[in-house]
């Protein structure tokens, strides 16, 4: 359990639906987080592509769903934010990122950050439901990206983020800044100007320490050794 401004907000970390069953398993709190995104992406239409008919609709990011570590929070229940964690390292599918810019980028700016893809996550696909936004329901979901980082061992966090809505500020005021050699891009899927950046996991502000011990109690990682 967390508090933000809304009240109570119950977080939780889910591994990888791929570890625990064939690739195309599907649990019920991926498909509700799914509807999340779809329609916050959809966006009153913003995103057309992840409306009715479109291309992406429901969302299912199928591949990097199964890959990827998935925090969600719920309220009463029901999941009103989530974000995704994929380590870069495993042999699965190519990142948000990897498309958005190319391999060859994307490494490119590890290498000048000094990692590699074993060392770093991508977090993406962070929304909160309309009707519980500027409730720092967003912050929280950040925060658990530095706790769940440094639980495995990831220094980097990479994560493309949107700029239309000033989404980039976000990651910006905890300490993320630009993935060094690139610039934003657009992309049509998302319909905006996509702005690669990063975070170092193990240097959290101190502005969110509260919603880190948070994270790491509600996610029972209070005792991995955490340097913050
Ligand atoms: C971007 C998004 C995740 C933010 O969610 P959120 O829960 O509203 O975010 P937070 O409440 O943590 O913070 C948002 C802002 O509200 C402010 N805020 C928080 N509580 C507030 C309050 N009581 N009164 C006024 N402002 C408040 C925060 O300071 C922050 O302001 P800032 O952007 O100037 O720093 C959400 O708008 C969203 O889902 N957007 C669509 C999907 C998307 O673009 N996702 C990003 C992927 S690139």
């Amino acid at each position: 359990m967390s508090s933000c401004q809304f009240g109570s907000v119950d977080l939780r970390l889910l591994s990888p639906p791929h570890s625990h069953g064939p690739q195309r398993y599907s649990p019920d709190w991926l498909t509700e987080a799914r509807l999340l995104r779809s329609d916050v992406l959809y966006s009153n239409g913003q995103r057309p592509e992840f409306g009715f008919g479109g291309q992406y609709h429901l969302d299912q990011d199928e591949a990097r769903d199964t890959a990827s570590h998935h925090v969600v929070a719920l309220v009463d229940g029901k999941i009103v934010g989530c974000c995704r964690l994929l380590e870069l390292g495993s042999t699965a599918p190519t990142s948000v990122l990897d498309e958005v810019i190319g391999t060859n980028q994307l490494d490119r700016g590890l290498e000048i950050l000094g990692v590699n893809r074993t060392q770093s996550l991508e977090a993406s696909r962070l929304c909160v439901a309309p009707d519980y936004r500027r409730y720092n329901i967003a912050r929280i979901l950040m925060a658990t990206v530095f706790v769940v980082g440094t639980w495995l061992t990831a220094p980097i966090i990479v994560a493309a983020m949107g700029t239309r809505d000033k989404q980039d500020r976000l990651v910006q005021r905890i300490g993320g800044a630009s993935l060094p050699a690139t610039n934003p891009v657009y992309n049509e899927g998302l319909a905006d100007h996509v702005r690669p950046m990063y975070l170092r996991s193990t240097n959290p502000p101190n502005t969110m320490l509260a919603m880190i011990d948070g994270a790491k109690d509600a996610f029972a990682l209070a005792d991995h050794g955490f340097p913050f």
